[in-house]
C-alpha cells in the first residue's frame, strides 16, 4: 500500500544529503572529540564548524549556541536555569505549550517554587499581549515568560517581537521553544532579544535526538550537565557528533531552500484548505489557520459523529499518515490540551485532525486525502 506521510510536524525524514553529511562520522572519523591526536581533533573541528555554521544563520555568535539531544531537554534546561541559575520566582506561559514545557512549569509550580501564570487567548488562540503586559505588570517576583514562536499542533504564531518587546520592559527572562519554527522560517536571534531558544534537527529533515539551546551571552547560567568539559563545561557528556553534524547540514539546506520550500508548502495548505471546504459544509480550522499560522500545519475540525470518531483510525488503515494532536497523544481518542484550550473545554463536538506538510508532498496525494475523508466522515 501506498502511503501518504502527513504529519511533518511531528517528525520529517533525513534528508540523503544530510545523511551523506553524517556518514562519515559514522564510519571512519569515529574520535572522541576530547581526544588530543588527530582522529579526536578532526571530530572536534566538525562539531565546531557546525556550532559556527548554525550560529551564522541564526545571527548569533557560537558561544551563544549548545547542542542539546532536541527540543524537549533544550526548553527544560532553560526553564529550570531561569528559576535556579537567575533568580525567576513566577513563570508566564499559556496552555498552549508543548508538554516539555508545560509539564517543566506545572512541576516547579507544584513543588512551590514558582508562580505560575497563564496568559489568556484571544478567539483565534493568539497569546492576549494586553493581558500579558497586565500579568507582567503585577508580577509578584521576577519573572520567566515562556511562550513556543509557533504552535506545533494548530501552527498559531507568537508575535516574538511585541513579546520580547514587553519582557525587556519589566526585566523578564524569555524563553521561546522555536522547535517549529527554526529551519523552517528565516530567523536572527540578535534582532530577536530573547534569552533562550530551543529547536530540534528532526523537525526540518535533520536527525532526531539532537537539537540547540541558544543562551544569551548576556545571561550566565550553571552547567546543565555535570561531568566532563564538553560543549565548553555546560553539557558534559561525550557528543552526539554525526547528530551535530546533521543538524547543522539540515539547517544550512532549510536555509537555502527556504524561498522555494515556504512557497511550494504554503501553497499545499492552501490547495487543501480549498479542497476541504469545496468538499464539506460542516468543517473548520482550528487556530488561526488563514491568518498568522505555520504555512506547514493544517488543522482541521470535523464535526463528531459516529463515523468521524474512528478518523484517525481509518486514515491510517488507509495508509494516511496524520494525527490527532501532538505526536504523543496521536492514536489516543482524547483531545488534546491544545484543542481543549482553544475552545475553552468546549470541543465535544469536533474531532481534530492534523495535516503536516513538506516539500515531498504533493497536490496529488492532498487529493487522494480528500477522495478518501468522502468516504470516512
Ligand atoms: C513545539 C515543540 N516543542 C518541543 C518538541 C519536542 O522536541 P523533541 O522531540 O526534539 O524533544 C516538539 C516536538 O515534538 C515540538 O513540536
Amino acid at each position: 500500500m501506498q502511503r501518504i506521510y502527513f504529519d511533518n510536524a511531528a517528525t520529517t525524514n533525513l534528508d540523503a544529503e544530510v545523511l551523506d553529511a553524517m556518514m562519515p562520522y559514522l564510519t571512519e572519523k569515529y574520535g572522541n572529540p576530547s581526544s588530543i591526536y588527530s582522529y579526536g581533533r578532526e571530530t572536534k573541528m566538525a562539531i565546531e564548524n557546525a556550532r559556527k555554521s548554525v550560529a551564522r544563520i541564526l545571527g548569533c555568535k557560537p558561544g551563544e549556541i549548545f547542542f542539546t539531544s532536541g527540543g524537549t531537554e533544550s526548553s527544560n534546561t532553560a526553564i529550570n536555569a531561569a528559576i535556579t541559575d537567575l533568580g525567576c520566582t513566577n513563570i508566564i506561559s499559556s496552555a498552549l505549550e508543548h508538554h516539555a514545557t508545560l509539564h517543566t512549569v506545572e512541576n516547579l509550580a507544584a513543588a512551590g517554587k514558582v508562580t505560575l501564570q497563564l496568559v489568556k487567548l484571544d478567539e483565534n488562540g493568539h497569546i492576549d499581549l494586553a493581558h500579558m503586559e497586565e500579568l507582567l505588570a503585577q508580577a509578584p517576583g521576577k519573572t520567566l515568560i515562556t511562550l513556543m514562536h509557533a504552535n506545533n499542533e494548530v501552527g498559531n504564531l507568537l508575535k516574538i517581537k511585541a513579546v520580547s518587546e514587553l519582557a525587556e520592559k519589566y526585566g523578564a527572562i524569555f524563553h521561546t521553544d522555536m522547535v517549529q519554527t527554526i529551519g523552517h522560517y528565516p530567523v536572527n536571534l540578535s534582532n530577536l532579544n530573547v534569552h533562550f531558544a530551543s529547536s530540534a534537527g528532526h523537525k526540518f529533515h535533520g536527525p532526531k535526538g539532537v537539537g540547540i539551546l541558544y543562551v544569551n551571552e548576556n545571561i550566565t547560567i550553571k552547567p546543565m550537565i555535570c561531568g566532563g568539559a564538553q560543549e565548553r563545561n555546560m553539557r558534559a557528556g561525550t557528543e552526539n557528533l554525526y547528530g551535530i553534524v546533521g543538524y547543522a547540514k539540515a539547517l544550512e539546506l532549510a536555509t537555502e531552500r527556504y524561498e522555494q520550500d515556504s512557497a511550494y508548502i504554503g501553497e499545499l495548505k492552501q490547495y487543501m484548505m480549498t479542497r476541504l471546504r469545496e468538499n464539506f459544509d460542516n468543517i473548520g480550522f482550528n487556530g488561526d489557520a488563514a491568518g498568522s499560522s505555520l504555512y506547514t500545519v493544517l488543522n482541521v475540525a470535523f464535526p463528531k459523529t459516529e463515523k468521524s470518531d474512528m478518523l484517525l483510525f481509518n486514515l491510517d488503515m488507509a495508509g494516511i499518515c496524520v494525527s490527532g494532536g501532538s505526536a504523543c497523544s496521536s492514536g489516543a481518542n482524547s483531545v488534546s490540551h491544545v484543542i481543549k484550550a482553544i475552545y475553552n473545554g468546549k470541543s465535544e463536538n469536533i474531532v481534530p485532525i492534523r495535516f503536516s506538510f513538506s516539500r515531498h508532498n504533493t497536490k496529488e496525494e492532498v487529493d487522494i486525502v480528500i477522495e478518501k475523508l468522502k468516504e470516512l466522515v
